[in-house]
């Protein structure tokens, strides 16, 4: 045995100072490890700080919610959404461009409109929509402030984008010419910086983009650039001094430059300040680079960030079903979940971090942990809920529920309805800690809610529209 002190410094050499610091020095669980415990303690302490850096997670009453909605649920919070919003806006306000920077929430990545209630109220704050159907819901759940970028989409729905006023970034010169020849209100587009597949104006276009519009003398009201995920900072602010560049160029009477998203997120991290892209650094170079090179300063700025403001409100639970099963091949954690409920996880290679709660809730804590693949309730060969093992705890078994953190961001709303699993319930934990149901688990019929009883001709069929 070694003594408490050896033990510690043995931790510590695991452990990053900061974190052990962080803890101040009082008794804890992890002075309780023998020496060969030390890697995993740093594991475990990575836990315990994923719990307390996850406050509004400590304050939900899962139980509450695992007992009333059951499993598995969404599980979001409105006071860590609204604390990553006022994360951006302050860093663009102590870079001196808090009354230029708005901010545009896409709704795709999570398609709750309870989950993005807050967005109503703040200034310089709105959706980006993609959907007619999205920009109809929102307008009856009373969101007014939209940017819309469409992808490719036809005459008719460019039409029905004109109708509602809104700066939409068309992606084609076919698409601008059509609302050029039909006097639309307002015109944007949308440019492909990365001249990658998305949609977007090449960059080899933009003389023949400039030439339209002064055919039609017209000015572009806004660009936008999408700077692409998994850019380092670095590189994002090259693309920024591209952009403006361009806006310099070509466009320079624009009253907006819309950045789009791909601000990175840390899916790894367990430590907040860890997890979320370095908009100070962002917001002050941009700063420098406007100033440097003479943006006019009532130019707006646009941002749309999906990852950094939703990842970290969610967490999806689960009830664990039964002890692990270990077999030659493999050792398996069966829960009620299932990679349906988010793909995303296998289709990004995003294995997210996870906590164990026992049967009253509290986080499992053991010294010892067995890795295991965590499989979805179904017979398919690859359906298991995160693409790598996890470390399971001792003394997880089927009165266990498990968390997987960091899922408010494009895993909900990317549930697949192949393997006839249903949605899960959504549930919102309010700033004041009131716990609502926003969207009811899907029936287990949901699969077949459109399937009809009887055969029916089309002649009864009203046209498509
Ligand atoms: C146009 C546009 N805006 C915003 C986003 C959100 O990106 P992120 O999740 O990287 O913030 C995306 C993501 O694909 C996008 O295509």
């Amino acid at each position: 045995m070694i003594d408490v002190e050896q033990r510690h410094q043995t931790v510590a050499n695991v452990i990053p100072q900061r974190l052990l610091s962080a803890h101040g020095g009082s008794a804890c669980f992890i002075e309780q490890l023998c020496i060969t415990c030390a890697p995993e303690a740093a594991r475990l302490w990575g836990i315990y700080m994923t719990a307390l850096a996850h406050p509004w997670l400590r304050q939900a009453d899962l139980a509450r919610i695992a007992g009333q909605v059951g499993t598995p649920a969404f599980v979001y919070s409105e006071a860590q959404f609204r604390k990553n919003l006022g994360r951006v806006r302050d860093a663009a306000a102590a870079a001196g461009l808090g009354d230029r920077v708005e901010l545009y929430i896409p709704f795709f990545p999570n398609s709750n409109p309870h989950v993005l209630a807050p967005l109503k109220e703040m200034d310089g704050v709105g959706v980006l929509v993609q959907l007619p159907s999205e920009y109809r819901l929102l307008r009856e759940f009373g969101f007014e402030k939209f940017i819309v970028s469409p992808g490719h989409v036809s005459d008719d729905e460019i039409a029905f984008w004109d109708r509602t006023g809104n700066p939409t970034f068309l992606a084609s010169l076919d698409e601008v010419a059509y609302s050029l020849r039909t006097e639309a209100p307002t015109i944007s587009v949308r440019i492909d910086s990365l001249d990658s597949g998305k949609p977007g104006i090449k960059f080899g276009e933009l003389d023949q983009l400039a030439s339209l519009l002064e055919e039609y003398d017209r000015d572009l009201e806004g660009l936008e650039v999408y700077c692409g995920s998994g850019n380092s900072l670095e590189d994002m602010v090259g693309i920024v001094e591209q952009v403006f560049s361009i806006y310099l160029k070509y466009f320079p009477t624009a009253r907006s430059i819309n950045f789009a998203g791909g601000h990175g997120f840390d899916y790894d991290a367990w430590d907040e300040s860890e997890k979320h892209f370095d908009w100070q650094e962002y917001f002050a170079r941009i700063a420098d680079s406007a100033k440097r090179m003479n943006i006019p300063q009532d130019v707006k700025l646009l941002f749309e960030p999906a990852r950094d403001v939703l990842a970290d409100t969610g967490v999806l639970l689960l009830s664990v079903e039964r002890s692990l099963i270990t077999t030659p091949v493999s050792n398996i954690l069966v829960t009620d979940g299932c990679r349906m409920l988010m793909p995303s996880a296998q289709l990004r290679d995003r294995n997210h971090n996870v906590l164990f709660l026992d049967s009253s809730m509290q986080v499992i804590r053991s010294e010892t942990t067995t890795s295991a693949a965590v499989r979805g309730r179904t017979i398919l060969r690859n359906d298991y809920i995160l693409p790598r093992e996890v470390a399971v705890p001792d003394g997880t078994g089927a009165d266990s529920h498990m968390v997987i953190l960091d899922v408010g961001a494009y895993c909900a709303t990317q549930h697949m309805e192949f393997l006839n699993v249903p949605p899960a319930a959504e549930v919102l934990v309010a700033a004041d800690g009131v716990i609502q149901l926003i969207s009811t688990p899907g029936d287990e019929r949901d699969k077949w809610r459109n399937l009809l009883t009887e055969k029916q001709s089309l002649d009864g069929l009203s046209a498509a529209a």
